[in-house]
């Protein structure tokens, strides 16, 4: 009988415990100055300065360090990792798409506001382990991205699945064929979004929206006040962790009732 008691008031101590971190109002911190955890050598934990960076809107503050986008600059290619003219139509991609994809790639790896949208990469995407996700970006900046790329090849519509990465770097599937990107895409939005693999969200340039490089000289950041609002929106939700904490109720209940019938 001691011993189911004791059981009992540890049960409850636990309990007790994760339901005060669930009832705690999450603190726009969380969601704030994070980074995503991709290359570990170019990688920070935290947005600080990185004077050099080769990603000019980022220099003041950056996820990323220089040299990151290593040797894209020069031959199209990042880190051996993502090779974008993979086809053997065109072997270099087109000036302004090359500056498209640049200032895509600075975002991605440097950006200091993506926190509200980091999500864990499913283990399938081997070179990575964390990506972000549905990161509303304007109209105006998807458009220019597309539209500076209509004369590029692709075998996928889907660069995160799409291709055979075996050999540590993407190659097309044997059965899949190369074409223009008009010809995968219906829309600067379906290319937008699907490109990777809905890392991107597509939203008109009134509603609030994320810009891939921008004047910072001035400490102007239009992208700040995006993640900010997006980190109230989820510091004030808690919805995942009521889940929990019902299911963790439930599983109590459950447990307490077999220690009273033993
Ligand atoms: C890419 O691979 C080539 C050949 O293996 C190597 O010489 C080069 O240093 C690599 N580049 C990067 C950025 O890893
Ligand atoms: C992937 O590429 C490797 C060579 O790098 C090849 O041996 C393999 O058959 C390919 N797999 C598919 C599904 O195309």
């Amino acid at each position: 009988m001691l011993m189911k008691i004791a059981l009992f008031a540890g049960l409850a101590t636990i309990l007790e415990d994760i339901l005060a971190h669930a009832q705690g109002p999450a603190s726009t911190d969380n969601y704030l100055n994070k980074c995503m955890l991709l290359l570990p050598e170019y990688s920070k934990k935290t947005p600080s300065p990185e004077p050099g960076l080769e990603c000019s809107t980022f220099v003041g503050n950056s996820c990323c360090k220089k040299g990151v986008t290593l040797p894209f600059m020069t031959e199209h290619n990042w880190q051996n990792i993502t090779d974008f003219p993979h086809c053997p139509q065109k072997a270099t991609l087109e000036p302004q798409c090359h500056m498209q994809f640049f200032e895509e790639l600075c975002f991605f790896l440097c950006s200091p506001d993506i926190g509200p949208w980091i999500v864990l990469a499913s283990p399938d995407l081997k070179v990575i382990t964390h990506r972000f996700k549905n990161i509303p970006i304007c109209a105006s900046v998807c458009e220019q991205w597309y539209n500076a790329c209509q004369d590029e090849y692709t075998c996928t519509d889907n660069w995160y699945i799409g291709f055979n990465t075996s050999s540590g770097i993407n190659r097309c599937h044997d059965v899949s064929q190369c074409f223009k990107y008009p010809e995968h895409f219906t829309n600067s939005q379906s290319f937008c979004e699907n490109i990777w693999d809905n890392s991107f969200k597509v939203v008109p340039d009134d509603e609030p929206c994320m810009h891939f490089s921008y004047d910072a000289t001035s400490g102007n950041n239009p992208n700040r006040a995006v993640a900010e609002a997006r980190a109230r929106v989820l510091s004030t939700s808690s919805s995942i962790y009521l889940d929990n904490s019902q299911i963790l109720i439930v599983a109590f209940a459950i447990l307490v009732s077999q220690l009273m019938n033993v």
